[in-house]
């Protein structure tokens, strides 16, 4: 029966002509084609009415299992698409984790608050909690109730930026003494507070018109002298090295009583004397002191009782001895080629 062999044909043409296919809607126009109400399939039944009943029954069949191998066909291919797409895709996303990353530019803390993060840390772990204040203060906090009233000469130590008569840019951290004090009504303090300054100074190799202090106020019951020196020799071995000593010369603040300059032992020279300790073999770091009883009265604490010290560490002078740094405007340029060179510091 030739129908019969159309048939197998069919089979064997649907498989030629897809293997030529690659897309999903090729695909769909080629199945129309096959098993459509035109396609060959249709047109062998067509041609049923005219055979015998046995011979309808064997072409019935056939067809059908054709149609069912078409399917299958069909089917398949479909698969086959849909894979080489995914895979097509998955290619082009690989990532391949082996290649060498992007090189992101990154910053580095800079030397300052790496110093003032150094010396939190150091003060934490000794029992001291850092406190601040505002930069903009008042004349009271930064003068008056540090035993510095109107007139007083000692002013002239520090030339001030004023805002009114009232108000000016904080010349020290000492104010923030004072507003503690005030705030704890008595009961012992243990406090360190770093934070900018701002003094009237011309800018050269030392001197900054803003600069950073790190103040340190401790009150309690027997606080020394003593316990001043343990707090500062702590700093400076823990900051510039171990082997560094340091030296107490009177000196005079107007809040401190006795009051003190501290030195530090040269660290180029071992104290033997060189041109950066200007043959001394000592240099000078800060200021303190024991508080001043007129300053404790003033603030609400009763001298009788409570007593101890209070220090104003000079950030860029500890961070210049650390990293031997010879102009305090390289801390306020933000030159890269020198903030550069602290990305590497640990
Ligand atoms: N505030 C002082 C200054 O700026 C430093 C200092 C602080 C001295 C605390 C004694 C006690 O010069």
């Amino acid at each position: 029966m030739d129908q019969m062999k159309e048939l197998d044909n069919v089979l064997v043409q649907a498989d030629e002509e897809l293997k030529d296919v690659s897309d999903l809607n090729s695909l769909q126009q080629k199945k129309a084609n096959f098993l459509g109400k035109k396609g060959p399939i249709a047109q062998v039944m067509a041609t049923m009415r005219e055979l015998s009943q046995e011979a309808k029954k064997e072409l019935g069949q056939k067809s059908n299992s054709v149609k069912v191998a078409l399917e299958e066909l069909f089917e398949k291919k479909k698969k086959a698409i849909e894979d080489a797409i995914i895979n097509k895709k998955l290619a082009s996303e690989t990532i391949d984790v082996t290649l060498p990353g992007v090189n992101v530019p990154t910053g580095s803390i800079h030397p300052l608050n790496r110093t003032i993060q150094e010396l939190e840390d150091l003060y934490i772990s000794m029992g001291y909690t850092v406190a601040e204040g505002p930069e903009i203060e008042t004349d009271e906090y930064c003068f008056e109730k540090l035993n510095l009233p109107k007139g007083h000469p000692a002013r002239d130590m520090q030339d001030t930026f004023y805002i009114n008569p009232e108000l000016l840019l904080r010349s020290q951290t000492s104010p923030v003494q004072v507003r503690t004090m005030l705030e704890k009504k008595g009961e012992p303090i243990k406090i360190i507070c770093p934070g900018k300054v701002y003094r009237r100074d011309a800018d050269d190799a030392t001197h900054s018109h803003q600069f950073i202090q790190c103040e340190g106020l401790v009150l309690g019951k027997n606080v020394t002298l003593a316990d001043l020196k343990g707090a500062l020799l702590e700093m400076a071995k823990k900051m510039l090295g171990e082997e560094r000593e340091i030296r107490l010369r009177p000196s005079f603040f107007p809040f401190t009583e006795p009051s003190t300059e501290v030195d530090v032992s040269c660290g180029l020279c071992g104290g033997k004397g060189c041109n950066v300790c200007k043959n001394t073999g000592w240099i000078e770091v800060l200021g303190a002191g024991m508080v001043n009883n007129n300053v404790l009265k003033m603030c609400g604490y009763n001298p009788d009782e409570i007593q101890g010290f209070a220090f104003g560490i000079g950030v860029e002078r500890i961070a210049m001895l650390k990293y031997r740094i010879d102009d305090i405007r390289n801390f306020y340029t933000n030159d890269l080629r020198f903030l550069n060179q602290f990305k590497e510091v640990k």
